[in-house]
């Protein structure tokens, strides 16, 4: 078996500095993260080994203890110094050398994160195969084993640490058959070699468990929250788990979702379900993350009057202020499911009293497969930046810590993105959304231009005029997919079960949903209170009141909100139609402009990225061209509307 070298990612360039060739770690303890700084400095500077001297050209100190993981950085006469209050931050200032070094940043920098827990969850079986991954088969698992190559594991906790995440779940939210038995036996064991790992890097391992695992595991013929032979069970298994794994983080839960069980089942409440297992794991200093994505999949779509945008807030205001104090809600960023463009969930600024996280998807199911280019760092900046409009400063960045009894177990989390390619991403320019999510949860101040900036700099060794190149493509990119899939926030037109490519009617008389409404005189959902579902009332009075009103609706959002006229003029001045018409042959041009750019990049990239690139280009404008033509046709059929400009639109 040829055993191919892993791309290191941003990771790959070293520091060439004489100033760093002796290092010195101020009182020195045993301690395994302080060991992971000692593997990795000679591996980000050239040549650097350890001194004794206090005086050497690196030194790094720990400082008192503040409670959180920043550090500080500053240029010494001899060299650089580094301080942090705890072993973790020395560990992100280490990394954080680095990337100023070769970024050539200023010093001094100081930095705390912003976000106390900075997750990435797998959708990993254990069969190897991933939930939504483009990436190839999962790196934890191969045919129902553990895979055990951990230097993979080791590789990939380094990319991850060096950008600040501090906690991981390793399995999929929807836990099969043969996953519900991670809480048990020897599965432990291997699992425990995981968090091991993860462990040195300061990262923090979970499972996704399944509700029902009292039964499918424990032989009870029931998983009742509020039996107390459910909870002795839960117990148990919390103590045995933590035995095996003192540092294990706790569980995270889909319940009643999509055809998880959970506790509707026995008619308790999510706050019955969640609280027992909160009980069971306290005593191990667990914690309990318990998901909001909970709705009606099987909706009849005959039926106006369900909107599934408001099961969330619907289904857990009820409950703000009564869950145990290590539970923690994690909600989606949109009401729907990770669209290109959605709103932000009305439960942010909504639930005053309820730890939470918020949570992104880096993998790229319905933002093109890692095939086609979509920097999601500005999607992500917009949710974190949205004002929710319940008082000061009320943006959705400081309303999840400042609304969570304890902000400590508050944070960002989003679904993972890599698999077993070499690049870990699939395609080579998807390491900038694994990059940028956790350069953005940490220091939430970061432009997404900068963060792009950092990931072209630390990866490529390309005169400034070029960088700036690949950095227009990704910065512009989120905008280029939404034009040619999701006109003025109406989601849900693509291939069903898959989510890539188009198929306008795919999902509209299914059970999930997820409808345009699109017929002869216009497009959207209808979900004011005046004439639609109500959803719009489930914001703050002032987002309310914008988001009810045509007059007022942003135009980005407007067909998520109002059922309007094919001839309804946006602010542009333009007509919707004649909007959808536009935004398809710009989505277009603007992909066969990356084309003539990425090939002009040829000679100064190495051939295996210019090639993966090049290759998914390619399918990406056969992609974009897909939709284009049906989507415009799909319209024009419907309006009877020509397009102003005159242009090829297929009858
Ligand atoms: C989406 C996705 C599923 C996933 C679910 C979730 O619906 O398509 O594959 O399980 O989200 O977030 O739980």
């Amino acid at each position: 078996m040829i055993t191919k070298t892993r791309d290191l990612c941003w990771l790959n360039k070293k520091v060439h500095q004489p100033d760093i060739s002796g290092y010195h770690i101020k009182d020195k303890k045993d301690s395994i993260v302080l060991k992971t700084i000692e593997r990795e400095l000679p591996l980000l500077f050239e040549g650097a080994e350890p001194s004794d001297e206090p005086g050497s050209s690196l030194v790094l100190s720990l400082a008192g203890d503040d409670g959180n993981d920043g550090y500080e950085i500053r240029k010494t006469e001899t060299g650089y110094e580094i301080t942090a209050s705890t072993e973790t931050g020395l560990l992100y200032g280490v990394f954080s050398l680095h990337r100023i070094l070769i970024t050539k940043g200023t010093l001094p920098f100081k930095s705390r994160p912003d976000q106390s827990i900075r997750m990435i969850n797998h959708w990993d079986n254990f069969d190897g195969s991933i939930e939504r991954g483009y990436a190839g088969e999962s790196i934890y698992y191969d045919s129902n084993n553990f895979r055990g190559d951990m230097e993979i594991v080791r590789s990939y906790a380094r990319l991850l640490a060096s950008t600040g995440i501090n906690a991981i779940s390793i399995n999929n939210v929807n836990v099969h058959k043969k996953e519900t038995f991670f809480i048990k036996g020897e599965n432990l064991k291997e699992i425990r070699k995981i968090a091991d790992l993860f462990g040195e890097y300061g990262i923090r391992t979970f499972l996704a468990i399944n509700f029902a695992a009292p039964i499918v595991v424990g032989g009870l013929d029931t998983a009742d929250p509020l039996l107390p032979e459910v909870a002795a069970w839960w117990e148990k298994v919390a103590a045995d788990i933590y035995k095996e794994i003192p540092q294990f983080g706790g569980f995270i839960v889909k319940a009643d979702s999509e055809g998880e069980p959970g506790p509707f089942t026995y008619n308790r409440s999510h706050e019955d379900g969640a609280n027992m297992l909160a009980r069971a794991i306290k005593p191990s200093g667990g914690i309990i993350i318990w998901r909001c994505f909970v709705y009606n999949c099987g909706q009849d779509w005959r039926d106006r009057t369900l909107d599934r945008a408001m099961a969330a807030y619907d289904i857990f205001m009820e409950h703000d202020g009564k869950f145990e104090d290590n539970v923690i809600l994690q909600i989606k960023n949109g009401p729907i499911d990770f669209q290109i463009r959605e709103p932000n969930s009305p439960l942010f600024g909504a639930l005053k009293k309820t730890n939470q996280i918020l949570e992104f998807q880096i993998t790229q199911e319905y933002t093109g497969h890692q095939v086609d280019i979509c920097y999601l760092v500005p999607m992500w900046k917009e949710t974190l930046d949205f004002d929710t409009r319940y008082g000061k400063d009320a943006y959705i960045r400081n309303e999840i810590k400042k609304n969570s009894p304890d902000p400590k177990l508050s944070g960002i989390a989003a679904v993972g993105s890599v698999g077993m390619d070499t690049n870990w991403t699939g395609n080579k320019l998807a390491q900038a959304n694994l990059y940028g999510y956790g350069r953005l949860v940490w220091d939430n101040s970061l432009s997404s231009e900068a963060i792009a900036g950092e990931w072209v700099n630390l990866t490529f060794d390309l005169p400034r005029e070029e960088a700036a190149k690949i950095m227009e493509i990704l910065t512009t990119s989120r905008d280029v997919y939404e034009d040619y899939t999701c006109p003025l926030a109406v989601g849900f037109m693509c291939k069903p079960t898959i989510h890539y490519g188009v198929d306008i009617d795919g999902y509209e008389y299914d059970r999930w949903g997820t409808y345009h409404y699109a017929d002869r005189n216009g497009v959207g959902r209808e979900r004011s209170v005046a004439n639609g579902t109500g959803y719009t009332r489930q914001y703050s009075d002032d987002r309310f009141r914008e988001y009810e009103d045509l007059s007022t609706c942003p135009d980005e959002l407007l067909l998520f909100f109002h059922h309007v006229p094919y001839t309804h003029i946006l602010r542009s001045g333009k007509t919707v139609i004649q909007h959808i018409y536009d935004t398809h042959f710009a989505g277009v041009e603007k992909v066969e402009q990356y084309e003539e750019v990425w090939e002009s990049l040829e000679p100064l990239l190495d051939e295996e990225c210019y090639r993966n690139v090049r290759e998914r280009l390619k399918k990406q404008k056969e992609n974009a061209i897909n939709w284009r033509d049906q989507i415009n046709t799909y319209f024009y059929r419907k309006s009877g509307i020509p397009d102003a400009h005159g242009r090829v639109i297929y009858d």
